[in-house]
């Protein structure tokens, strides 16, 4: 890997701009999931055990250049000290004199949260002036906030050309996991895709023919790619102006050899909602007034055999409509098997992306995968091939 990390730089004494993503669920005023939290904890002790002083830098929501009081950072102090098991101070500014003065007074061995980035303007335009400000608070830049990287930001990208920077722990071991699932991975490797819309995964899909030899492809997505074969599909979600574009998608996986597994049979019901009543039919004859759902247990038989064929899975969205019962049953049971052949070291299995994690957590296996990504957005353009800015600015 080109970029530093923790270990190349002398730490002792310095203060350590560190990108973080907390950008996390809350519900009144309280956290609902801690993933993002926990997963920068290695590095904020790893800053502090070389000495260095931690200082946070990390945004939440979209306040969009304003100060929008209800997407503070304060309320996440405590939880952050809960889980660091050391203090942490909150600066109710992210520059100037008052966020200077924080960093001064910050006691040894405590981590110092400023104020959302995105409150300036100046951070989302990653805006030469407010980089300038943020570099002024510290001596090293250090970027943790894989999940970010996505963004050519203030301090995701233009404050690693300002101060010696490093990739944290977090960052090191997203890049490292997926280096593994798609740089130089085990073959044959097979991808699933999943959500509701062709329209966007396009780029995703487009990457991913010419480097994995399968492609598992589920949800509404499916669907197109059904319709554009001329298979009647009712009324289920499908976008059938990307006709074309399906069509071309699976005449360039055939050239290239990968294989497009698409569902055979489908779960249909009339009603989106949990629990509808609702049957499982050939992916050639849903009703006219029906809707599919989900994959049906012969498509998920037939993924579990590619899987198991499989040595690398990247794994991106659900299958089906996974929020309602039981139309989660194809993405459960797909990932209940690739859970058991990576605990069996049959398989490495590295999943990300939003829903994708929430399904896999619903599922009960996200502990079992190789690795799971923080990441939704970040995840899926590393995916499509795209150079991340925050990646990029590391490497200098
Ligand atoms: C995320 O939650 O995906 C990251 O924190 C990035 O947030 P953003 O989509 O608002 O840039
Ligand atoms: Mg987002």
């Amino acid at each position: 890997m080109a970029w530093k990390t923790l270990d190349d730089l002398d730490l002792a004494g310095k203060t350590v701009l560190t990108r973080v993503d907390i950008n996390v669920p809350m519900e009144a005023g309280r956290v609902t999931d801690m993933t993002r939290i926990e997963r920068i904890i290695p590095t904020l002790r790893d800053i502090v055990a070389k000495g260095g002083r931690p200082v946070l830098l990390a945004h939440f929501d979209r306040p969009k250049g304003k100060v929008v009081p209800e997407m503070s950072l304060a309320p996440l102090a405590a939880p952050l000290a809960e889980a660091l098991g050391s203090p942490v101070v909150f600066c109710n500014e992210t520059i100037g004199p008052k966020a200077a003065a924080a960093v001064a007074a910050l006691p040894n061995r405590a981590t110092l949260l400023l104020e959302n980035t995105r409150f300036h303007a100046g951070e989302e335009s990653n805006d030469a002036g407010f980089a300038d400000a943020l570099a002024a608070l510290g001596d090293i830049y250090c970027n943790d906030a894989f999940s970010a990287a996505h963004r050519a930001h203030a301090s995701t990208e233009a404050l690693a050309h300002r101060l010696p920077s490093c990739a944290g722990r977090l960052m090191q071991s997203e890049l490292s996991a997926l280096e593994a699932a798609l740089s130089a991975p085990e073959r044959p490797v097979i991808a699933v895709v999943g959500g509701a819309k062709v329209s966007t995964k396009l780029d995703l899909l487009g990457n991913l023919i010419d480097k994995v030899d399968m492609i598992v492809i589920g949800g509404g997505m499916a669907n197109t790619f059904l319709a554009a074969q001329g298979i009647n599909v009712g009324k289920s979600l499908c976008e059938h102006d990307l006709a074309d574009t399906a069509r071309a998608i699976m005449a360039r996986a055939a050239q290239q050899n990968c294989d497009l597994i698409l569902p055979t049979d489908v779960v249909v019901a009339r009603e989106f909602r949990a629990h509808a009543a609702n049957e499982t039919v050939p992916a050639t004859a849903c009703p006219e007034d029906a809707m599919i759902l989900d994959a049906g247990p012969m498509s998920v038989a037939r993924i579990e055999g590619a899987f198991a064929r499989a040595k690398t899975l990247v794994w991106n969205g659900p299958l089906g409509a996974f929020e309602l019962e039981p139309f989660n049953m194809a993405t459960n049971a797909a990932a209940r098997a690739a859970a058991q052949l990576t605990r069996e070291g049959k398989l490495l299995s590295v999943a990300g992306g939003g829903d994708t994690v929430a399904a896999l957590n619903a599922a009960g296996v996200a502990e079992d995968f190789t690795y799971v990504s923080s990441a939704g957005g970040a995840f899926l353009e590393w995916m499509e091939g795209k150079t991340l800015p925050g990646v990029a600015a590391l490497n200098n």
